[in-house]
């Protein structure tokens, strides 16, 4: 079981907060599940996902408070050296852009044969053998001719695949997989989702699943955040998120998602304005249609019920 509380990246100048990227944020991730992390572009949800890493893209990025637990170890207050243990093998995060994850002078069998080497003590051959296993575990053809292509051999969804075989290869708890679908058509990006499900199902992964597409939240995940300006302003269960969507922010979202069984008669429904961090304590209050006055007092994110949160004026009562 995963937790983070209070959760908050901010950006560094001068050796001062400058600006809040991520801010306050709260999730849970218990084990077995695919929990989704939903957004458009500029949320705060990779930031979010590198915390667990401790690692962010840029120096000018910290954690300036919060907690991840991993069962009871918090590892925000772990030393560098100990964190360096859970990477990579009990959490791993596949990033955003999978063609610059791999190693291009590499070989697929060189890339996954390093990860056994620095955290195993497996033979050479042994090595070998695990590496054939874990290109049919993710559904590779032809396994032992692949195991020598480079990746630019390689199409999209193969070089996706050899990513999640890297991040299940250790059998970690945890696998963040941002925007692990983006790059793909629409047929792979079937395929890779179905094998998400798989394998959380052989290897009971707990999957963090981290997208800007409610279709694909649709079909794969347990639970849900909705996240908008670093904060979460929904949380629930499946069914709830898309039966009773509470947030504006979420009701936008939803309404954007293309149907698959019926073509759209009117252009389908954008949603206006642009991302942006506001002050607020709402974050969306400035292209909310249903915002009032009050939207800017701090308020509480409340539960309806067990299985669904919000943070919304309007459902305060
Ligand atoms: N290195 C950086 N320097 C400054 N701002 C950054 C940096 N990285 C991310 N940000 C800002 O942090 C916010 C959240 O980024 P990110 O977590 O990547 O969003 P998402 O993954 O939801 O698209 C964005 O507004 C982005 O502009
Ligand atoms: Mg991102």
């Amino acid at each position: 079981m995963f937790k983070v509380k209070n959760l908050e990246v901010s950006l560094i100048k001068n050796n001062k907060i400058d600006r809040l990227l991520v801010k306050g944020v709260s999730l849970k991730i218990p084990d077995g599940k695919i929990i989704s992390l939903v957004g458009e572009s500029g949320s705060g949800k990779s930031l979010t996902g590198y915390s667990f890493m401790r690692i962010f893209p840029s120096q000018n990025l910290k954690i300036t408070s919060g907690k991840i637990f991993f069962n009871d170890i918090d590892l925000i207050s772990l030393p560098e050296e100990k964190i360096k243990e859970f990477r990579g093998r009990d959490i791993f995060m596949i990033p955003q852009e999978p063609l610059t994850a791999l190693n291009p002078v590499l070989t697929i069998e060189r890339q996954l044969s390093e990860i056994f080497e620095v955290h195993t003590n497996l033979s050479k051959d042994e090595i070998k053998a695990q590496c054939l296993k874990l290109l049919e575990l993710v559904k590779i053809d032809n396994p032992a001719v692949r195991l020598k292509s480079y990746p630019h051999q390689l199409s999209g969804g193969q070089r996706q695949r050899i990513l999640i075989a890297m991040a299940v290869a250790l059998k970690p708890s945890l696998i963040i997989a941002d925007e692990p679908t983006t790059a793909l058509d629409v047929t792979i990006q079937g395929e890779i989702l179905e094998l998400f499900l798989e394998l959380r199902k052989q290897l009971n992964l707990s999957i963090l699943l981290i997208t800007h597409d409610f279709g694909i939240v649709k079909s794969l995940s347990d639970y849900i955040y909705v996240m908008y300006g670093g904060k979460i302003v929904e949380e629930g269960i499946k069914e709830e998120i898309f039966e009773n969507p509470l947030h504006p922010y979420t009701q936008g979202l939803i309404d954007a998602v293309p149907s698959i069984t019926s073509v759209p008669k009117k252009p389908l429904k954008t949603i206006p304005g642009y991302s942006k961090i506001s002050d607020f304590y709402c974050p969306f209050y400035d292209r909310c249609d249903l915002a009032q006055a009050n939207c800017k007092r701090e308020f509480l994110f409340t539960f309806i019920n067990e299985n669904h949160g919000v943070l919304c004026r309007r459902v305060i009562k």
